[in-house]
């Protein structure tokens, strides 16, 4: 009899990062895959499960314009608990560190369902940035029955925690992704990139959207933007605007006229991962885009004060910067010089991954529901 594993999922760097696995899970005899996404994302969820061509089985479709962390909490929680009754499946499968992710596991043990944990054990180790993901990622690690960690360093922040269930090291499914979308005669699916001449000018892709930025640090931010793009005509700013209304305000007000700032609608993952293969560098918050961009051998600056992903940091090509104005434009324009510090930073890692992890994940997962005799070979960073 196959097992019923159900994968829950809400925004879109988890439907990015999920999907993937939902189509290794799709692919088993052993396994009835199962999709429920609670939509704490409309739009950015529809358009990657379109490109992905996933099709839930079950949407609660709980996103509002105004949404707060306790309502989606609540309403993911009432929802998941009628689907975790209905389905009763095996095992359910969550993601990362959204509000979601939290609502889903602790929706699982409320209603005795087991839990796996994909991409578990990143720490920033401060409660409070990023905020909430640090906590729900903790709390997650807590619930979950087993962890399937990205890197060594995750699986061993999990056993200084004493968590007891069992850990699997298998890379980060972002770079499964990465490996099928870029490619050299890539046609953009967005208008305003396909027009774009990327030869002409430095190309900086731009994004910022974390809650703990919001207010003064992304005033900071977008001043930061404005004036590198006012200063440096040989550059062109590309920013996918996250749809959040406090995001697009805060973007549009600062940026809007500026002949070489492209602001874009949240595009495709194909469109997002060409893009970074195209550009000079990265000025983000983002933690997806943090681990995609080096494994392209692209410089990050990551507009944070600190990171839960310190391997592409101590392989050299991400620094983190924080959200001072001045620092911010320092940093980006030592590396528009194009000198020492641009080269030690622009060459390919792959820390993250091997291209290889959903494949792992769903090995070790039917080892642990005794489907199997062995699990997959841990992942490590070569
Ligand atoms: C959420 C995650 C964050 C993740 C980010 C990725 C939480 C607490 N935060 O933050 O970890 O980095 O997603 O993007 O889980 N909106 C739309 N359409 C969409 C998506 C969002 O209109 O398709 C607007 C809505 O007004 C919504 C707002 O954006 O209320 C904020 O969305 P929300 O999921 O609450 O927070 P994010 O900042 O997106
Ligand atoms: N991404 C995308 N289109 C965009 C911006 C981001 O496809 O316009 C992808 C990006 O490549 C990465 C993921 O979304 O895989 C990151 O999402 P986001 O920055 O929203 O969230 P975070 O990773 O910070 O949680």
């Amino acid at each position: 009899m196959s097992r019923k594993v159900m994968c829950v999922f809400g925004t879109r760097p988890e439907a990015n990062k999920m999907c993937p696995l939902v189509k290794e899970l799709e692919s088993r005899k052993e396994i009835e895959a199962l999709v429920c996404v609670t939509a704490q994302h409309r739009e950015m969820l529809d358009q990657m499960l379109a490109i992905f061509d996933v099709h839930p089985q079950f949407d609660l479709n709980i996103m509002e314009k105004q949404q707060t962390l306790t309502t989606i909490t609540s309403k993911a929680m009432l929802g998941l608990e009628e689907v975790f009754r209905q389905v009763k499946p095996d095992i359910v499968l969550v993601h990362g560190d959204t509000t979601t992710t939290f609502a889903a596991a602790l929706a699982a043990f409320y209603n005795h369902v087991p839990i796996g944990h994909v991409e578990a054990g990143l720490r920033s180790f401060d409660l409070q940035s990023p905020y909430p993901e640090e906590a729900n990622r903790r709390l997650v690690g807590v619930l979950a029955d087993v962890h399937f960690s990205p890197t060594v360093n995750n699986a061993e922040n999990l056993k200084r925690e004493n968590v007891q269930a069992p850990i699997f090291i298998t890379g980060n499914t972002a770079i499964d992704a990465l490996k099928l979308t870029v490619k050299e005669d890539y046609v953009f699916e967005d208008e305003a990139l396909r027009q774009l001449d990327f030869g002409a000018r430095k190309v900086i892709a731009i994004t910022a959207h974390r809650r703990e930025n919001y207010g003064q640090p992304m005033e900071n931010i977008m001043e930061a933007f404005a004036h590198l793009a006012s200063n440096h005509p040989e550059v062109q700013l590309v920013y996918p605007v996250h749809l959040s209304p406090y995001v697009q305000e805060v973007a549009h007000r600062h940026l809007d006229g500026l002949d070489n700032v492209l602001l874009v609608q949240p595009l495709g993952v194909a469109d997002m991962h060409n893009l970074l293969a195209r550009s000079y560098m990265v000025m983000t918050d983002s933690g997806g885009l943090q681990e995609e961009a080096p494994a392209l051998g692209k410089p990050v600056l990551v507009l944070r004060r600190e990171t839960e992903r310190p391997e592409a940091v101590e392989a050299g090509t991400v620094r983190v910067i924080g959200t001072d104005r001045d620092v911010l434009i320092a940093e980006a324009e030592e590396l528009l010089r194009e000198g020492e510090r641009y080269h030690s930073m622009a060459h390919a890692v792959n820390p993250y991954g091997d291209g290889f992890a959903c494949r792992r994940i769903v090995d070790d997962l039917l080892y642990f529901l005794g489907e199997k005799d062995l699990p997959a070979e841990n992942f490590f960073a070569k």
